[in-house]
């Protein structure tokens, strides 16, 4: 019997990366998306998988919905991806990040835990738990949170209760604690796209500059299409436990920038950024940079696409984009 897989966030950046991958390992992949006038199948399409996902309509805040289907599909393994992702939002939207980051976990969890108890489960967890705790220059699986927005503080109750419906109720459930990741299918909201994509526009003629906010911050960025393996591996271990997972080394908001312009022939970047307090979070994350190293070992992941190139593909995927 082939294996089932439900992505929830099937439509975001992760979950066709995600679908893709277990596609190419014989899954049949179920796909949760909430309900639209007009589904944006983009990032499906860029894949060429969109005709591959079976579509199930639900929302994680709607406990009903989930029970439905889990109860109909009964799937071999939950992914959920699906959240309120954009941290910036969650100041002012930090009830329904909070619907959605935690309690939609804790519905999706009841579900399998009346209805599907053998379903194994993944949640994706987030570096941002860990915001402000940065004593050893570095955040692993031991490092204490200090979560800095109520996005990262939603993904902290989430967290537990993963680790709670494991230790209570002996269910497969494991949280992959994931550093930034990026890919052309990124959100147009965050640092890296907003930055490949009005880099490809100022090259191109049709912008004349970015506005950013803060460019000191740090972070740890990989490539999604790596993230996704790890996923993976989480939910192929024998016994379900908790990873962090990144590269181990983190660029500053400022680094990306300098890259990206150099990569279509400009140096002098400074000419082009525009400083916007409007994007400046009221809480930053100075600096997160993750010690993979249970995840190394234990489960034998490592990241492929380096930092340059990752950016480069960025990139060009925003210049092919926009020349057509
Ligand atoms: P993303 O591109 O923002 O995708 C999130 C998906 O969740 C979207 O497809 C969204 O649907 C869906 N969603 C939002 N609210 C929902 C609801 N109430 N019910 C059902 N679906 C809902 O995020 P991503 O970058 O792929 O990240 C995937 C997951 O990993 C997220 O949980 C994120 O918090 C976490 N994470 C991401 C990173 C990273 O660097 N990317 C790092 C650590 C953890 P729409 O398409 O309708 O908006
Ligand atoms: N979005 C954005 N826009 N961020 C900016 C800007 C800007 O104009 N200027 C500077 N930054 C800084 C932010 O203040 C932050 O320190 C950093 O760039 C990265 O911001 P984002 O790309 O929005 O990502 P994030 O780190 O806040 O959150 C992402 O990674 C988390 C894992 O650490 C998201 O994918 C989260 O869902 C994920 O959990």
């Amino acid at each position: 019997m082939a294996k089932t897989a439900l992505v929830t966030g099937i439509l975001g950046q992760d979950g066709p990366y995600l679908a893709k991958l277990l596609i190419e390992k014989g899954y049949k992949v179920y796909g949760l998306m909430r309900r639209y006038s007009q589904p944006h199948m983009g990032n499906l399409k860029f894949l060429g998988i969109e005709n591959q996902i079976d579509f199930i309509e639900g929302d994680l805040t709607d406990e009903s919905s989930l029970i439905q289907l889990v109860k109909t599909i009964r799937p071999t393994e939950v992914y959920n991806l699906a959240a309120q992702s954009f941290v910036g939002s969650s100041w002012d939207q930090a009830k329904l990040t909070t619907e959605v980051n935690a309690l939609g976990v804790l519905y999706l969890l009841n579900s399998i835990k009346f209805f599907s108890p053998i379903t194994k489960f993944y949640q994706a967890s987030t570096s941002e738990m860990f915001g402000l705790s940065n004593d050893k220059g570095y955040q692993d699986e031991n490092t204490n949170f200090h979560p800095r927005s109520p996005y990262g503080i939603a993904k902290v109750y989430a967290y537990w209760m993963t680790v709670n419906f494991r230790e209570s109720y002996g269910l497969f459930t494991t949280n992959g604690i994931l550093f930034n990741h990026e890919s052309p299918l990124r959100g147009i909201q965050f640092v890296t796209r907003k930055i490949t994509d009005g880099v490809a526009r100022i090259k191109l003629g049709l912008a004349e500059n970015i506005s950013l906010g803060n460019l000191e911050a740090k972070r740890d960025w990989g490539f999604a299409g790596d993230y996704v393996e790890a996923m993976y591996l989480m939910m192929q271990a024998k016994e379900p436990d908790d990873y962090v997972v990144g590269t181990g080394i983190c660029h500053s908001v400022m680094e990306f920038v300098e890259l990206a312009f150099k990569h279509v022939g400009i140096n002098d970047w400074k000419k082009y950024v525009v400083i916007d307090p409007r994007f400046k979070r009221p809480a930053e994350v100075p600096h997160l940079q993750a010690k993979s190293d249970k995840m190394m070992k234990k489960l034998g992941w490592r990241p492929k696409v380096a930092f340059d190139e990752l950016v480069k593909m960025m990139v060009d995927a925003d210049l092919k984009r926009l020349n057509k």
